[in-house]
């Protein structure tokens, strides 16, 4: 059970007015009790438990950060997986079991408890859902498992008696609990008083399920249909923005784009008619995590003061990787998801016109089959200039992002991104497109100012003439000194950020 803890922000000596009947007790100071303001985040992955993209960064880092303010309470709910890391899975502790209701079903839900620094971890067990093998998403019955999962959320909140403040949910598969908490819940007293924050990290993927799933499945009263359809669908991140109290993305660039048709995917007209409870917060990164000073993954350990290990580990990498060990060559990363949305069909349009000037170009990443083949070819066709690795794989990508010069990320939509920052801490200096988050983080060069090089139009000439640029910024010793230091020295840890997050709950 989670202990009620209160903490004593001020002691105030009375000024008694009225008559006492004893001098001893006009001295008895008022002692004004401040509790701890209560968050839970919710969300489908968290790191360092498990991980599949940016999501799980953010839920492993943002609640760290809040933690270290001693007058919050920071606790987040996700999924007992079958796949979650065993270093871990050993240490956490049963604490109760009960049954959780997927509208007509009765479903087993255990709760295990694991508190990681400064923060207590929630995860919700149902082997049946969640000790699956491979990928935790992309199966038939994701619908079901997320509706299981959100309503289980509410319930181990209320078993456990740690009704928050604020619930902070995270992307469509935890939409359905702010539904169920303004919809349903609202009855009980306990989960009235909560405010919930939803923050859309993508809009793209939004939780549309076929109309009779409606009460079926979700279990959802027929009160709140016009909040949830959308589209003759069920669509549980149209829902959660329509109901919750405040509505958050990633970065203000995107909390802007996504009022337009081009980046909402059909959302446009509802993100506008809520946009008085929008915000756009930039994500940070855990810096102790990405750290090159002691990064153990790196072939040599450096830091702003001295880049000597830098050299090491580009010289190592080119070694790994077949390419010709050379200094003064510029290696350009890619480090991504194979898929559309991330540019790489600018990459695709110039690779090999960028591939004939004295390059060496490194893409590291799984996705749609159609772009591993053509990464592979190219690798093939380029030996000693280009090296594609079809992986996810932490240890590889931070030799990468340690040893390469520039780093490519021209997404055609991107609603933060924290590879960009993390190849700045690495001082791997970043060439993007001005969208989302890259557009907040990144500032082009001019000799003065910026940390990185960006373009605006989503064009592949433009790219290209942005990556000449930068190469040639390389070969001049001087300023891309200037250039990496600035890439290095920009603030990308969650420190002023987190703040932010402060002031919402506050509201
Ligand atoms: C999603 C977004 C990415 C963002 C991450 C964390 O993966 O696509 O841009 O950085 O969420 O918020």
């Amino acid at each position: 059970m989670a202990e009620k803890k209160s903490t004593v922000k001020s002691v105030k000596k009375t000024t008694t007015k009225a008559k006492t009947t004893t001098k001893r007790t006009s001295k008895i100071p008022a002692i004004k009790v401040v509790e701890k303001k209560k968050i839970v985040f919710l969300g489908s992955e968290a790191a360092p438990f498990i991980a599949t993209g940016g999501l799980a960064d953010v839920l492993g880092s943002l609640p760290k950060a809040l933690a270290r303010n001693k007058n919050l309470d920071v606790s987040v709910i996700i999924p007992l997986y079958g796949s979650i890391n065993p270093e871990f899975r050993s240490k956490f502790k049963f604490l109760t079991n009960f049954n959780v209701s997927v509208s007509w079903r009765l479903q087993y839900c255990g709760v295990f408890f694991y508190e990681h620094e400064g923060v207590k971890f929630y995860f919700i067990d149902n082997e049946f859902y969640f000790k699956r093998e491979g990928n935790i998403y992309g199966f038939y019955d994701d619908g079901e498992r997320f509706a299981f999962f959100s309503r289980a959320a509410l319930d181990t909140i209320a078993r456990l008696d740690i009704y928050p403040d604020v619930l902070h949910c995270n992307d469509w598969q935890t939409a359905a609990s702010i539904i169920y908490l303004k919809g349903m819940y609202y009855g009980d007293e306990n989960f009235r008083k909560i405010k919930s924050v939803f923050t859309i990290h993508n809009i793209e993927y939004q939780g549309i399920f076929p109309m009779d799933t409606y009460g079926d499945l979700f279990g959802f009263p027929e009160s709140i249909r016009n909040f949830v359809e959308f589209n003759d669908c069920v669509n549980l991140m149209k829902g959660a923005m329509e109901m919750t109290d405040l509505l958050t993305t990633v970065s203000p660039t995107y909390a802007e784009e996504i009022k337009n048709p081009f980046f909402a995917h059909h959302l446009e007209g509802i993100v506008n008619r809520n946009s008085s409870k929008l915000h756009g917060i930039l994500n940070g990164i855990d810096i102790d995590y990405y750290n090159p000073e002691k990064d153990k993954y790196l072939f040599s350990n450096y830091s702003v003061k001295d880049l000597s290990g830098k050299a090491v580990c580009k010289a190592e990498l080119q070694k790994m990787l077949g390419l010709p060990v050379r200094e003064d060559v510029p290696v350009i990363a890619i480090i991504s998801r194979l898929v559309s949305h991330k540019g790489l069909d600018l990459v695709k349009a110039v690779l090999e016109t960028l591939l004939v000037d004295d390059v060496q170009v490194v893409i590291l990443g799984k996705g749609e089959t159609y772009y591993e083949n053509y990464f592979m070819d190219v690798a093939n066709r380029y030996n000693g200039k280009c090296a594609t690795i079809i992986a996810y794989n932490q240890d590889l990508s931070r030799k990468i992002y340690s040893g390469a010069d520039l780093f490519l990320m021209p997404s055609k939509m991107e609603p933060c991104g924290l590879s960009q920052m993390i190849a700045s801490r690495y001082a791997t200096v970043p060439i993007v497109r001005e969208t989302g988050g890259l557009n907040d983080s990144i500032k082009s060069y001019d000799g003065e100012n910026g940390n990185g090089f960006t373009f605006h139009d989503y064009n592949a000439h433009d790219m290209l003439y942005v990556i000449n640029s930068a190469i040639r910024t390389f070969k001049d010793k001087t300023a891309w000194k200037d250039v990496q230091n600035r890439a290095m020295t920009t603030d990308f840890s969650w420190n002023g950020l987190a703040s932010k997050y402060e002031d919402l709950y506050d509201k």
